[in-house]
């Protein structure tokens, strides 16, 4: 699992593709801020914005690339000389700094977005790469649509890229669109195709993944790319995003340290700060996450039922999969509610204090049941009245 062959590049772009999504937008010294959070966090690549699209961005670029350290710092660049001379300005100052371009390859998007032929596609590709390389070592290509381009000019474009200097590949499902076993295939050819060519630096080439969740897969399709041979996944924390968000960076990381050894890779990630950075985004974006979101939404380690909590006080691996101090949780939460049993009730009052007999413990229950069937959650200063009240009454 060690195996550095195997170590898969976070890319994150929640100040990027996140920040642009309704509800996400962030000022430049809160970009700055979650930044400084995403380096600590450990990603390997800060996708800091889009230098051209506004002042604002260009400016929260700037002090992210002066300021922000262990972490590359990519800028996103239409193949547009204006775009990518936006890029180089923003990121002087930055120690690691990435240019990243794209263009449309789909039929769709070449047709009715740019009104471009398949060569005219290819050749801005590759002067935009050749015109970054000349700002920065550090390229990346992005075939936007790329789950819904032909196979066989997606493979063109890609050749071309890595022969123009591009080292990662970016492979785009942009509007969602694909499914694990697709998005598997597509990158065992793509690689295939880029090795095979025998261009300079093909074997280097790390191709990336970046999915977005359209039909709620993003988090799976990436998985299935890495088993094809991505070594770089491009995510978001929350998952958030244009539409229905991208892969969630949280949910990729675990499922990657959960199942490593069926994956046989591994990130850089400190996953003790999953939920810290997590609470932090949506304080800055006011977008709290839902209950029930895998890892960092506040039931991932909850527990009500009866049957589940008697299993948890017996050995949690009954009902966690990993630990909640491992993603940055104090500890799994036993939810005293209408589906709770004895024998979670008796660990918690023990929790607070009280040791009852039998019989006490009987009377608290049934006082407990019907509160339950009042009140969704049952808090610890209801049991504490209730035992004090069982008490008075004895
Ligand atoms: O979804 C997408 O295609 C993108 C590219 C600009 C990388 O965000
Ligand atoms: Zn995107």
């Amino acid at each position: 699992m060690n195996d550095p062959a195997a170590r898969v590049r976070i890319f994150d772009t929640s100040l990027r593709d996140g920040e642009q999504s309704p509800g996400c937008s962030m000022t430049a010294p809160q970009k700055l801020r979650f930044a400084h959070a995403l380096a600590e966090l450990g990603v390997d690549v800060i996708e800091a914005g889009f230098p051209a699209s506004s002042e604002a961005d260009m400016d929260a670029v700037r002090a992210i690339a002066r300021e922000v350290r262990g972490a590359t710092v990519a800028t996103l660049a239409r193949c547009h000389v204006g775009d990518i001379e936006a890029c180089a300005r923003a990121l002087d100052g930055s120690v690691h700094p990435r240019i990243h371009v794209f263009i449309s390859t789909s039929p769709l998007h070449r047709e009715h977005k740019l009104g471009l032929t398949r060569e005219q596609v290819l050749e801005r590709a590759v002067m935009a790469v050749e015109l970054a390389k000349r700002h920065v070592d550090d390229v990346e290509f992005s075939a936007e649509d790329a789950l819904r381009t032909e196979p066989d000019f997606l493979a063109q474009v890609c050749i071309a890229a890595v022969r123009a200097g591009a080292r990662t590949l970016n492979i785009p499902d942009t509007v969602g669109y694909t499914t694990p076993s697709e998005i598997r295939t597509l990158f065992e050819y793509l690689r295939a195709s880029v090795v095979e060519s025998g261009v300079a630096g093909a074997n280097e080439a790390v191709f990336s993944a970046h999915c977005h969740n359209d039909l709620g897969l993003a988090v799976a399709n990436s998985l299935a790319a890495i088993e094809g041979g991505a070594r770089q996944v491009e995510c978001t924390i929350n998952g958030i995003g244009e539409r229905a968000g991208n892969c969630a960076l949280e949910e990729l990381v675990m499922a990657l340290r959960v199942r490593g050894e069926y994956y046989g890779a591994h990130t850089r990630i400190d996953t003790r700060r999953l939920v810290p950075t997590s609470r932090l985004l949506s304080r800055i974006t006011g977008m709290a996450v839902q209950r029930n979101k895998a890892v960092v939404g506040q039931n991932a380690f909850a527990h009500e039922s009866g049957i589940h909590q008697h299993g948890m006080l017996k050995h949690r691996g009954t009902y966690e999969i990993m630990r909640p101090e491992d993603v940055g949780w104090a500890q799994s939460q036993m939810v005293m509610g209408r589906h709770s049993g004895r024998a979670a009730l008796s660990d918690r009052l023990q929790a607070l204090g009280f040791t009852l007999p039998e019989a006490q413990l009987n009377a608290v229950f049934a006082g407990f049941k019907s509160l339950a069937e009042k009140k969704r959650e049952v808090f610890d200063a209801d049991l504490e009245a209730l035992v004090l009240g069982a008490d008075a009454r004895a």
